[in-house]
C-alpha cells in the first residue's frame, strides 16, 4: 500500500524525456524484433535474421587474427585509468594520416583539427547542440537512415526537416540538371521552413547515402556548399561509409570542397566532416567517431562537452596503434572493398533472381528494396502518422513473423 501522500505522477521524468518514449511503430517493431534470437546456421536455425542494421561482418576474420596476434600489445594495466576526453595528440596524429591518406582533402587535414566522440551518434547531437540554437532547423536530406531524427533532435530543441529527394531523377548529381534540380528542392524546403518560423542553420547529410548506397558527385557537394552559404548554414557531412565503396562512382569527400570566393564559400568555417569506426571497420564496440572541422571556435566549442562524450582509454590506445600503420590499413581496405563488392554480386543476383525491385547501389553496407508490391496484400492505411497500423508496418511485422526484420521505408522519412 502506498503512503497517503504518495502520488506517482510528481515522480514522472520529464516532458522532453517522456517524448523519446514515442517512436512510432517502426521502433516498437524494432524492439520486439531484438528479442528474438539471432539465427545461427547450427546453434539457432530457427532464429531471426535482423536485416535492419547496417552490420559489416565481412572482415572478422581478418580483425581475429589482427588483434590474436596484437593485443598482447596493449597492457591492459595501462588502459585502466582515465585517457584523454576527445582524442589526444597522438590519436589526433594517427587519424589525421589516415584522413590525408583516404579522403583526399583539398588543404591537408591538421591533427588539432579532429575531435573525437563516442560514436557518430554522439557527434551528430553534440554537432547539432554546437552549431544550432533552439527553434532553429536542420535540413536533411532524405531518405536517410532510420536514428538522425533522433539524434540529431531529441535533445537540442531543433527542428530536424527531412528534404525529400525521392522524385529526383538523380540527387547524386549525375548531370547540371541533376544538381539543379537538388538544390531547387532544397532551396523550397527552405524557404517553407523559414514561413514556419524555423530558421535553418545546418544542412545534414550522408555521404555514401544510407539506405540508397550512393555516392554524390564532388560537383553535386561544391553546389550544396554553394547553396549552405547563400542561406549562411553550415555543410555536415556523415561518411561513416567512406570506404565501402565498390562500385563506378567515385567517393568524393566533404573535406575535398574547394573555397568558391565568388558563391561565399569558405569551406574552413562553414563545412564539417563526420568519420565514425562502425561501419568500415566493424569497430561499432570501440564506439569512435570524428568531427573534422577548421572552424577553430566550433572545436573550442564542441571540445567543452564532449565532456559527456568522453573516450574511453582503452579505445583511445587500440585506435591510435592501429591507424598509425597506414599500410596496415591499406591491407584492411583493399580485402574489404574486394569482400564488399562480391557480396554486393550475390545480393544483386538474389534480388533479381526474386523478382524484387531495388536501386542499385555503388556503395554501403545495404540495398534500396521496393516492396511495395507486397503491400498490396494488406489492408490499411499508408500515412506513417496514422495511429493505426499502415500497411507497411503489417508487411513489417508479417515478415517478422516469418523470421525476418527489414527497415520500413516510413521509418526513413522518405
Ligand atoms: C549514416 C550513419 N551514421 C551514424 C551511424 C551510427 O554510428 P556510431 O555507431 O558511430 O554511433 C549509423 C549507424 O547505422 C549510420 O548509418
Amino acid at each position: 500500500m502506498s503512503a497517503p501522500w504518495h502520488n506517482a505522477n510528481a515522480y514522472q521524468p520529464s516532458r522532453r524525456a517522456l517524448e523519446t518514449f514515442n517512436h512510432g511503430k517502426a521502433w516498437d517493431l524494432m524492439n520486439k524484433a531484438k528479442q528474438r534470437p539471432a539465427y545461427h546456421p547450427k546453434t539457432c536455425p530457427d532464429g531471426f535474421i535482423n536485416l535492419s542494421g547496417a552490420l559489416n561482418i565481412l572482415m572478422r576474420d581478418w580483425l581475429k587474427d589482427y588483434t590474436d596476434k596484437h593485443m598482447p600489445d596493449i597492457q591492459i594495466s595501462q588502459v585502466l585509468s582515465y585517457g584523454t576526453i576527445s582524442g589526444g595528440p597522438q590519436l589526433q596524429s594517427a587519424m589525421a594520416g589516415f584522413f590525408n591518406h583516404f579522403f583526399s582533402p583539398s588543404i591537408p587535414v591538421e591533427p588539432s583539427q579532429i575531435v573525437v566522440t563516442n560514436g557518430v551518434t554522439s557527434m551528430i547531437d553534440l554537432v547539432a547542440w554546437t552549431l544550432c540554437e533552439p527553434g532553429d532547423a536542420v535540413l536533411y536530406l532524405a531518405p536517410t537512415f532510420y536514428m538522425l531524427d533522433y539524434d540529431l533532435a531529441s535533445r537540442n530543441g531543433i527542428i530536424a526537416v527531412p528534404v525529400s529527394t525521392t522524385m529526383l531523377e538523380n540527387p547524386f548529381g549525375g548531370d547540371d540538371e541533376h544538381i539543379r534540380k537538388l538544390i531547387e528542392v532544397l532551396h523550397n524546403s527552405a524557404v517553407s521552413t523559414v514561413a514556419k518560423g524555423f530558421p535553418p542553420r545546418m544542412l545534414f547529410l550522408c555521404n555514401p547515402a544510407n539506405p540508397q548506397g550512393r555516392c554524390y558527385s564532388a560537383k553535386a557537394l561544391a553546389a550544396l556548399a554553394r547553396f549552405c552559404s547563400s542561406r549562411q548554414m553550415h555543410l555536415v557531412v556523415d561518411e561513416i561509409y567512406a570506404l565501402s565503396h565498390f562500385g563506378d562512382e567515385v567517393f568524393s569527400s566533404a573535406l575535398a570542397i574547394e573555397d568558391d570566393i565568388e558563391a561565399g564559400v569558405d569551406v574552413n568555417n562553414m563545412v564539417h566532416g563526420i568519420y565514425g569506426l562502425s561501419k568500415d571497420f566493424d569497430m561499432g564496440g570501440v564506439r569512435m567517431g570524428f568531427l573534422i572541422t577548421r572552424n577553430t571556435s566550433i572545436i573550442e566549442a564542441i571540445k567543452r562537452v564532449t565532456w559527456f562524450t568522453w573516450i574511453t582509454a582503452f579505445s583511445e590506445v587500440f585506435v591510435t596503434d592501429f591507424f598509425s600503420k597506414l599500410n596496415l590499413v591499406q591491407n584492411y581496405v583493399s580485402t574489404y572493398q574486394k569482400r564488399l563488392s562480391e557480396a554486393y554480386s550475390k545480393t544483386y543476383e538474389a534480388l533479381v533472381e526474386n523478382g524484387i525491385p531495388f536501386q542499385a547501389a555503388t556503395s554501403g553496407l545495404f540495398v534500396l528494396i521496393d516492396l511495395s508490391r507486397w503491400i498490396g496484400h494488406f489492408d490499411g492505411p499508408d500515412q506513417a502518422e496514422n495511429p493505426a497500423e499502415t500497411r507497411e508496418i503489417q508487411l513489417c511485422t508479417w515478415l517478422l513473423e516469418g523470421g525476418v526484420f527489414l527497415n520500413p521505408g516510413q521509418a526513413k522519412t522518405t
